[in-house]
Formats: C-alpha cells, sequence, structure tokens
C-alpha cells in the first residue's frame, strides 16, 4: 500500500479506503463483508468510511463494522482510521436528517454505540442541507472533538460557497477541516472542475478550494459505481449492484454514450496492462491534490484487482490525452 499525507495534517491515509455504503448491510452476506474487511486490512486499507445510514438497513453497516471489529480487529484499533458521517435521513421526525446541531450530536453517539467504538477518527458533516447555517453546524463539529467524540473533522458535498465557510470557521477554532469528500471519477468532473466538462469554473472547483485551503481530498464512486469497470458493456450482469436494484444506480445509466466512453477506456487500460477499474482508479489518484480513493467492492476478488491499480499509477503524456478526449463530454456526466 502507498500512503499519502492529508492536505496540510501529520495524518497519512492509503491511496485505496474501503467505503460501507453497499456489501455491508444486513441484507448483505456477512461472511463476505468480513472477508472484505480483513482481506483489505491485511491489504494496508486502514481507512474505512461509514455513515450512519448505510446499510440497507440504516445504520446496519456500522452496525456489521462493529461486530467485525470487535471479533477480529479490537488488538488493531489504533493501526484504523475509522470515519462515519451523518446528515442524510436517519431516523424519524424532523430531527433524522440535516445538518443541524441536533442531528450531529445524537447521530454521533448512535453510531458509535453501533460501531462499538470510543471515537471516530474522522466524522463528517454528510451534506449541506442548504438551510441549517454553516456556522451551527460547524460549530457541532468543533464541539464534537472537544468532547472527545471525534479526532477530526471532514465535510462532504459541500458546495463551493458554503465549503470555503466551512474551512474558514474551522480554522477559525484550530480544528482544520482534514478531509473533504466529493464525488469523482472519469464520468464526474464536477467537484474536479468546478462544473461540467466545457462549462467548467475553477472558481467553483471544491478540489481548488481544498487545495488552497489545506484539506485533504477524498474521492468517493470512482468506478461511476461500476460503470467504468467494464461489466456494463454487455448488458446488466446478475449480482452486479443494478440487478440488485439499488436506489442510486439505474439501468437508465448506462446510456449508449457511456458504454461506448467505457470500451474505448478499456482499450486504453489493456494497452497499459490494466483492468479497466484499475486504470479508472489510477486516474483519479493521478490528481495529486487528491489523498485517497474510497472503493466500493462485493467482493475479495474486486478488491485485489482494484489494489492492482497501485502497480501502475503513471499516464503517458498521449494516454492522458487519448483520455481526455474520451471522457472531457458533459453527456458522460450523472
Ligand atoms: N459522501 C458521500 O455522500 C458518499 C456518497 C457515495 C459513496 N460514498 C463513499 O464512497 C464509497 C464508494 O462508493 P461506490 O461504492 O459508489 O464506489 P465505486 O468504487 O465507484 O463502485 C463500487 C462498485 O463497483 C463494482 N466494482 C468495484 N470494483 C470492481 C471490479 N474490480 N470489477 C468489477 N466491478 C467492480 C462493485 O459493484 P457490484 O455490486 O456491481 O459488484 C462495487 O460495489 C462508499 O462505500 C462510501 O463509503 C460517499
Amino acid at each position: 500500500m502507498i500512503y499519502k499525507y492529508c492536505g496540510h495534517s501529520g495524518v497519512q491515509l492509503p491511496l485505496l479506503s474501503l467505503g460501507l455504503w453497499h456489501n455491508f448491510g444486513s441484507v448483505d452476506d456477512f461472511d463476505t463483508a468480513s472477508q472484505m474487511i480483513l482481506h483489505a486490512f491485511d491489504k494496508g486499507i486502514c481507512h474505512f468510511d461509514l455513515a450512519n445510514n448505510y446499510g440497507p438497513e440504516p445504520g446496519s453497516a456500522e452496525t456489521n463494522f462493529g461486530r467485525i471489529l470487535h471479533d477480529s480487529l479490537a488488538a488493531h484499533r489504533d493501526e484504523m482510521f475509522i470515519a462515519s458521517k451523518a446528515g442524510h435521513d436517519m431516523w424519524p421526525g424532523v430531527y433524522g436528517t440535516g445538518s443541524s446541531r441536533k442531528n450531529l450530536m445524537a447521530s454521533i453517539d448512535q453510531s458509535l454505540r453501533r460501531c462499538r467504538l470510543e471515537y471516530f477518527d474522522v466524522f463528517y458533516s454528510h451534506r449541506y442541507d442548504g438551510v441549517t447555517p454553516v456556522e451551527e453546524t460547524m460549530q457541532a463539529l468543533i464541539d464534537i472533538v472537544r468532547q472527545g467524540k471525534a479526532l477530526y473533522v471532514g465535510i462532504s458535498k459541500y458546495p463551493a460557497d458554503k465549503q470555503q465557510q466551512a474551512y474558514d470557521i474551522l480554522r477559525e477554532a484550530h480544528v482544520p477541516c482534514l478531509l473533504s469528500q466529493y464525488r469523482c471519477s472519469m464520468f464526474d468532473r464536477k467537484a474536479q472542475l468546478g462544473g461540467l466538462p466545457t462549462r467548467e469554473d475553477p472558481s467553483k472547483s471544491n478540489f481548488r478550494i481544498a487545495a488552497a485551503g489545506g484539506s485533504g481530498i477524498i474521492c468517493f464512486s470512482p468506478l461511476a459505481q461500476g460503470l467504468l469497470t467494464g461489466k456494463y458493456d454487455n448488458g446488466i450482469p446478475a449480482g452486479s449492484r443494478i440487478a440488485k436494484a439499488s436506489a442510486f444506480l439505474h439501468t437508465s445509466d448506462v446510456t449508449p454514450e457511456r458504454i461506448e466512453a467505457a470500451r474505448a477506456l478499456g482499450e486504453i487500460a489493456r494497452r497499459r496492462g490494466q483492468s479497466m477499474a484499475q486504470m479508472a482508479l489510477a486516474w483519479v489518484l493521478s490528481d495529486e491534490r487528491v489523498t485517497s480513493c474510497i472503493i466500493g467492492t462485493s467482493s475479495v476478488a474486486q478488491m485485489d484487482n482494484n489494489l492492482q491499480a497501485l502497480d501502475n499509477l503513471q499516464f503517458t503524456d498521449e494516454e492522458k490525452q487519448q483520455i481526455n478526449e474520451i471522457i472531457y463530454k458533459p453527456e458522460l456526466s450523472f
């Protein structure tokens, strides 16, 4: 594994982190989930990305993670960097969602109990909810650190203006933003470019703002939830995220334009001696501002395949140009 410092901090993260959004819930096979977490740790993936609502059932990914941690990894807690988040719909009523102090304070206590942890290494505001003043959310994060419930804080998916405001408030309180989490893949460059390809606005680039603010950048869905693995090039395979009727990836996302692009990218990957997934991960990591990619996997074999991305992280100028010609198209974004 290769480790990289996170923004202007003393924390290093593995280039590949493991996310528990899908495949670790109560509906999933517990033994497979357990094998993936233990295998990840053995391979140096020491950063695990959770959120209160991951499942389904919401909360069950944290419960399963807590059980695996307790049964098999308890002696290794200090070798692990564990994240959770609050902000999306979690429990009934007006306090079970959003970016309010009320939601964050209740949520972190629930998440710590489910994970059987005394503290999280990093705790995020999962989203800007469009209403709650950023001051309120950031003060809750600052107080969470002061209470010893998290060592560091992060923000996820904050729009550019709120992102800058969050950094300013956190820096003033001497609780700097360790990590900023944004979606980024060859098919989604909005956070990187500040808008869709051909309509980008560098002043709104979340990556630029994070780098200038000293925050590490961690990217989610680097494989566009599987679209950048080649697995959908010839239909919807059984057992895939789409076949399982995920609420977040649909047959309608498999457009002819994305399949054509994935096939062309797959040709470049083959010439590089990589799988499509490996090249897609290497491409996200080739942006020097990125600290780590959070991958999701549904099997140990996928994880092993993805880990081999680290064997070739360099792109020639010719490869970069060929890739850019394929992906610099707004219609691929989603
Ligand atoms: N902050 C946020 O709001 C936010 C939002 C989304 C995600 N996240 C984080 O980011 C993590 C990763 O997101 P993601 O799951 O969408 O990531 P992803 O890496 O883009 O997609 C993962 C999926 O791609 C398929 N896959 C992975 N490796 C493969 C391989 N080598 N060959 C073939 N298929 C492969 C698997 O799907 P199949 O089921 O089809 O096998 C896997 O579940 C999440 O777990 C979560 O921690 C954060």
